[in-house]
C-alpha cells in the first residue's frame, strides 16, 4: 500500500470551504474521515479537517480499485482524494451542513495512514468526560469546537500583538530561567547542572524584567508571556498560563487605563463585531466591595449588598448583635422573587455560605400572604420592619443575611450573589460588562504571621495622599492599582510602580523585608533605580481568560492546548514524573520523599 504523500496529493481546497461555486471544479483534497456510509453500490465518505466536512461519492462510475479503496476506509483514516466537485442529487441536500449543496466525485484516493477505533467520537459538544478527552487530548483537539477556540485564540493574540505595535509597543522576549519574581504564588524550581545546590525559578510574570526594560529605556514594552505559579487550581487558574504583559513609561495610571480601553475596543469589534463602551465603569475596591462583595463584580445583575448593621445593632438576637459588637457587620441581598425558593433550596445555599467562613444564613421569605423567616421571631417589629424597608423587600422577595466579621461577610454574601444569580437565571449572558477596580488597598494584614504583606506586588505605588499613613496606618494606605474586570472575572491587573529608591525602602521595611534580604533578592532592581528610572506603570491580562470569557466558556482548560489538571499533572503524557537516578545524581539532588513510594 502507497503511503507516500506526494506532490499529486497536494491540496487546492479546504474541504469546508467547497460551494456551489466550486462545482466542476477538479480538487485535491486532504483530511481524515469522518465516517464512512456504504450503500452497497454506493459509498460515502465525509472528509474532515479544520475547516469543515465535504462528501465524498464513490459510485458505478468510480474506478473499481478506487471504489474498493473506500470500501476499506474507517473513521480518521487519513486520506488524499481527487476528484470534481458535483451538485448533489435532488432529495440530497444537507442544508444543515455548509456544504451541503455539493458533493466530490472521487476518481483517486489514497489512504496515508489508518487509524485505530478512538476512543471517544471526533464530534462537536462531545459529553465524553474531561479525563478520557485530556488522556487523548490530541484527539479531542481534533474535535471542531476544540479547534475553533484553538484557532481564536491565535486571532486573539494577533490582534494583540497588532493593536500594541501600532500603538508604538515592542515586544520583547524575557527570560524563563529568573531569581524568583514575587507574585504571591509559590515558585516552580529548576535546579541548576553547572551550579550544583542552585536554582532557577520559571517566572510568575515577567514583573522585574519589564520594570527594567523601562530602565533601559524601551518607554513602551509588550509580551505575550508564559507564567508559572504553583498555586491551587481552579477552573480559571493553570500552574502555566499566558499573559499579554505590558508596561509603559511616563505615564499616569490614567494613560494605561486609556490604551487598554481601546485594545478592548478593539478587539471586540474586531474578534465578536461589538462595540465595547470606552471609557470603562470605574469604582474602588471600597465600594465594590460594599456593593458587590467582592473586587471582581459581576455587573450584569444588581441585587447589591444592603448594610442593616444599623437597624439590629441593638437587637436581641446575638448573632446579629455579636457580629456588630465584635467589629463586623449584617448584610442582606434582597433576591427579586427568592421567596419561590423552598426550604431545601433555602438551606442549599445556607451551606453554601457556611464554604465561605459564614457560621449561617439568616433568611426572611416574603411569600404572598404568608412571611416566614428564621430570625424575625428574636426582633422588635419595628427592628424587622426597619430591615424589610433598608432592603426594599417587596411580596415575592427573600432576604439572605450574613453576620460575621467584614470579609467573612463580603466574602460569602459576594459568592452568594453570583450563586443565587445563576441559579435563578437572571444573568444576561449576551452582556460583555468591563469595570476598573481601583484603590486597592496596598497591604493585606496576615492574621497567621502577624504582618503585611503587598496585595499586587511590592513595587506598587501608594497614593500620594496616603503615604504618610505608612508609618501610622499601613493597613490603611491605597495603591495606585487597577484591575480589568469582566463579567465578574478578574481579567487582568497592574499598576503605577514605584520609581523613588527611598519609597521603596520604606515599602520594603513596611514589609518587614530588611535591607539585607531586599538587597539579595532584588538588588540588581534598586540598583538600577539608582542610574535614571523613568515613572512607569503596566498591566497584565490572564490571556487564557479573556479568551475564554470572549467563547463564553467556563473553563480556561479549553482555550489551552495541553492543560494541566485540579492536581497540576498532564493526563497525556503523565507528568510531572520520577527522574531517572542519574540526572538527579549529575544536578546533585537527593529525593527524600516521593509520592510512589508513600
Ligand atoms: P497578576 O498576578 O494580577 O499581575 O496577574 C495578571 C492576570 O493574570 C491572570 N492570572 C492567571 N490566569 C490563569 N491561571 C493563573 N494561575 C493565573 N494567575 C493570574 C489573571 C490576572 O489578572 N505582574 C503583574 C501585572 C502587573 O502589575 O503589570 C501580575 O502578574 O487574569
Amino acid at each position: 500500500m502507497n503511503r507516500t504523500f506526494d506532490k499529486t496529493d497536494r491540496r487546492t481546497h479546504y474541504c469546508g470551504t467547497l460551494t456551489k461555486d466550486d462545482v466542476g471544479k477538479n480538487v485535491s483534497l486532504v483530511g481524515w474521515a469522518q465516517k464512512q456510509r456504504d450503500l452497497g453500490s454506493l459509498i460515502f465518505i465525509d472528509l474532515r479537517d479544520r475547516t469543515g466536512i465535504v462528501q465524498l461519492a464513490f459510485d458505478s462510475d468510480t474506478k473499481k480499485e478506487v471504489f474498493d479503496a473506500a470500501f476499506g476506509v474507517r473513521a480518521e483514516f487519513v486520506l488524499a482524494a481527487r476528484g470534481v466537485v458535483r451538485p448533489r442529487g435532488e432529495g440530497a441536500v444537507n442544508a444543515n451542513m455548509a456544504t451541503g449543496e455539493i458533493e466530490v466525485a472521487v476518481e483517486t484516493l489514497k489512504i496515508l495512514s489508518v487509524s485505530k477505533t478512538p476512543p471517544f467520537a471526533i464530534v462537536e459538544n462531545s459529553d465524553v468526560k474531561s479525563e478520557l478527552r485530556l488522556t487523548h487530548r490530541y484527539l479531542d483537539l481534533r474535535r471542531p469546537d476544540m479547534q475553533k477556540n484553538i484557532i481564536a485564540r491565535s486571532a486573539v493574540a494577533k490582534i494583540a500583538r497588532d493593536y500594541f505595535a501600532e500603538n508604538g509597543f515592542i515586544e520583547i522576549e524575557t527570560p524563563d530561567l529568573i531569581k524568583p519574581t514575587p507574585e504571591g504564588a509559590r515558585d516552580y524550581l529548576v535546579p541548576s547542572r553547572v551550579h550544583p545546590g542552585k536554582f532557577y525559578a520559571l517566572p510568575q510574570s515577567p514583573q522585574l524584567y519589564k520594570q527594567l526594560l523601562m530602565c533601559s529605556g524601551f518607554d513602551r514594552y509588550i509580551q505575550i508571556a508564559r507564567c508559572f505559579r504553583d498555586e491551587d487550581l481552579r477552573a480559571d487558574r493553570q500552574p502555566e498560563f499566558t499573559q499579554i504583559d505590558l508596561e509603559m513609561s511616563f505615564v499616569t495610571d490614567e494613560d494605561v487605563m486609556e490604551i487598554n480601553e481601546g485594545f478592548i475596543k478593539t478587539l471586540f469589534k474586531k474578534f465578536l463585531g461589538l462595540d465595547i463602551e470606552t471609557p470603562f465603569k470605574r469604582l474602588t475596591w471600597r465600594e465594590a466591595m460594599e456593593r458587590y462583595g467582592s473586587d471582581k463584580p459581576d455587573t450584569r445583575f444588581a441585587m447589591e449588598l444592603c448594610d442593616i448593621s444599623d437597624a439590629v445593632k441593638d437587637c436581641a438576637f446575638g448573632v446579629f448583635s455579636g457580629a456588630i459588637a465584635d467589629g463586623g457587620s449584617v448584610r442582606a441581598i434582597n433576591v427579586k422573587g427568592g421567596a419561590a425558593l423552598s426550604r431545601k433550596e433555602i438551606d442549599s445555599l445556607v451551606e453554601f455560605v457556611k464554604t465561605y467562613g459564614a457560621r449561617g444564613l439568616a433568611w426572611y421569605k416574603n411569600a404572598d400572604g404568608a412571611a416566614s423567616s428564621s430570625y424575625s421571631k428574636f426582633l422588635t417589629d419595628d427592628e424587622n420592619n426597619a430591615v424589610l424597608e433598608k432592603c426594599g423587600c417587596d411580596t415575592g422577595d427573600l432576604l439572605l443575611i450574613v453576620a460575621a466579621k467584614n470579609s467573612v461577610v463580603f466574602d460569602s454574601l459576594g459568592a452568594l450573589r453570583c450563586h443565587v444569580a445563576k441559579k435563578m437565571g437572571i444573568i444576561d449572558k449576551s452582556k460583555y460588562n468591563f469595570l476598573w477596580v481601583t484603590e486597592f488597598p496596598l497591604l493585606e494584614y496576615n492574621e497567621e504571621d502577624g504582618r503585611f504583606y503587598a496585595k499586587h506586588h511590592p513595587f506598587t505605588m501608594p497614593m500620594p495622599e496616603d503615604i504618610e499613613k505608612l508609618d501610622t496606618a499601613p493597613g490603611e494606605v491605597r495603591s495606585v492599582a487597577y484591575d480589568i474586570v469582566l463579567n465578574g472575572v478578574e481579567v487582568g491587573g497592574g499598576s503605577v510602580r514605584i520609581h523613588d529608591g527611598d519609597l521603596q525602602t520604606k515599602m520594603f521595611s513596611v514589609l518587614g523585608i530588611s535591607e539585607e534580604e531586599a538587597n539579595k533578592k532584588f538588588g540588581f532592581l534598586l540598583e538600577a533605580f539608582k542610574y535614571g528610572v523613568p515613572p512607569h506603570a503596566g498591566l497584565a491580562y490572564g490571556f487564557d481568560r479573556l479568551v475564554a470569557l470572549m467563547l463564553g466558556l467556563e473553563d480556561i482548560r479549553d482555550v489551552i492546548a495541553f492543560p494541566k489538571v485540579q492536581n497540576a499533572s498532564e493526563l497525556m503524557t503523565k507528568c510531572p514524573s520520577a527522574a531517572d537516578p542519574a540526572s538527579l545524581e549529575e544536578l546533585s539532588i537527593a529525593v527524600t520523599k516521593s509520592e510512589d513510594s508513600e
